[in-house]
C-alpha cells in the first residue's frame, strides 16, 4: 500500500478495491495512463491561513477590470448560487438549472464590462490564485512520463491557462476544456466561445470531444481528480476504459457532504490542501516507488 493513503486527510469507503485499481493500473504500466482534472478547487487550493482562494471567476471578479457596481452584483451571484452547488440535500436535477442560471448571468456580467485580453496576464499576477502544493512534482511529473493531463474546468480557460503559465507548468502534455472568452479585433471580451461548461454537464462536454479521447484510446486507465460530484462525468468520454481511481477533494462542508463523497470518489481528502495523496499515486503508477 502507498504509505500516503494512511495520511489523515483520506478517507476510503474500500480500501480493498483501491488497492486492486492500483495494481491492475501498475500492471498495465504508465503508458496506459491518462489523468482528468478539475481545476478550481482541485488543483488549485481552497484556502490559505484561513482566507479563501479564487476560483477562475473569483479572480476576474475581484480585479481591476471590474467595476464597484458589477462586483457587488458578482458577490451577489456568488452567494445565491454557492450554497446551492455545495447544498447536499438538493438533487443534481434540481441544481442544474440553477447553475445554468449562474454561468448565465455571471458570464453577461463579465461581457458589459469590456475586458481586454492584454491585461488578463497583469490580473493573475495581482490575484491570490494559488495552486496546491505539491504542483510542480504534479505537472513536472506527468510531463517526465509522457501522461497527459486533461484539465477540465467550468472556470475559464483564458485565466486558467495564465495561472499554469505564470506557475512554469503549462507543459505540451496539458490539454484544457473549458470556456473560452472571445474577443473582437480590438481585443476586448464580447461573448463566450461554444457550449458552455457548467459544473453539472462535464459528460457533455466529454462527449463532444470525442477526437481528443480517440487520440487517447491506447489509454484505458484514469486516473480522475475533482471536488464537486459533477466532476464524476468527466472521464465520460473515455473510450473502452479499463481502470479508473476518482480521488475526490471535500474542501467545504465536510460532515453533511462526506458520505457521497465515500460512496462516488474511491479515494476522498479531507480538507487537505496538498497533492501529496495524488503524487504519491502518480509515483506509484510510474514505478518510482
Ligand atoms: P471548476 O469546474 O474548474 O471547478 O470550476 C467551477 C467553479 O467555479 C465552481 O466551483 C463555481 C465557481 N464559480 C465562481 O466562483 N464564480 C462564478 O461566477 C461561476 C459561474 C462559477
Ligand atoms: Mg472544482
Amino acid at each position: 500500500m502507498i504509505p500516503e493513503l494512511s495520511n489523515p486527510s483520506v478517507c476510503m469507503r474500500d480500501p480493498q478495491r483501491v488497492q486492486e485499481i492500483l495494481q491492475s493500473m501498475v500492471k498495465a504500466g504508465s503508458n496506459t495512463v491518462q489523468v482528468i482534472s478539475d481545476f478550481d478547487m482541485t488543483l488549485t487550493r481552497f484556502a490559505y491561513n484561513g482566507k479563501r482562494c479564487p476560483t477562475c471567476h473569483n479572480i476576474l471578479d475581484n480585479s481591476k477590470l471590474i467595476s464597484e457596481e458589477c462586483k457587488e452584483k458578482l458577490k451577489e451571484l456568488l452567494n445565491t448560487y454557492y450554497p446551492i452547488e455545495i447544498d447536499s440535500s438538493r438533487s443534481i436535477e434540481e441544481k442544474l438549472p440553477l447553475m445554468v442560471e449562474w454561468w448565465t448571468k455571471a458570464h453577461e456580467l463579465l461581457v458589459q464590462q469590456k475586458i481586454r485580453k492584454d491585461m488578463l496576464a497583469m490580473v493573475v499576477r495581482e490575484s491570490d490564485a494559488m495552486l496546491r502544493e505539491g504542483y510542480q512534482l504534479f505537472f513536472d511529473h506527468l510531463y517526465e512520463h509522457s501522461i497527459p493531463l486533461l484539465i477540465f474546468s467550468a472556470g475559464i480557460g483564458d485565466i486558467l491557462e495564465e495561472v499554469i503559465r505564470q506557475a512554469g507548468v503549462f507543459h505540451p502534455n496539458v490539454k484544457v476544456f473549458s470556456n473560452y472568452m472571445d474577443f473582437d479585433d480590438s481585443g476586448v471580451l464580447t461573448a463566450f466561445k461554444g457550449e458552455l461548461i457548467h459544473i453539472y454537464n462535464k459528460r457533455e462536454g466529454a462527449l463532444l470531444n470525442t477526437g481528443h479521447f480517440q487520440e487517447l484510446r491506447t489509454r484505458p486507465n484514469v486516473l480522475l481528480m475533482g471536488d464537486s460530484l459533477g466532476d464524476l462525468t468527466m472521464a465520460d468520454g473515455v473510450q473502452d476504459m479499463e481502470n479508473i481511481l476518482k480521488i475526490g477533494f471535500l474542501n467545504d462542508k465536510v460532515e453533511e457532504r462526506k458520505q457521497s463523497y465515500l460512496d462516488s470518489y474511491d479515494i476522498v481528502l479531507v480538507k487537505d490542501e496538498t497533492l501529496e495523496v495524488p503524487n504519491a499515486v502518480l509515483l506509484y503508477l510510474t514505478g518510482n516507488k
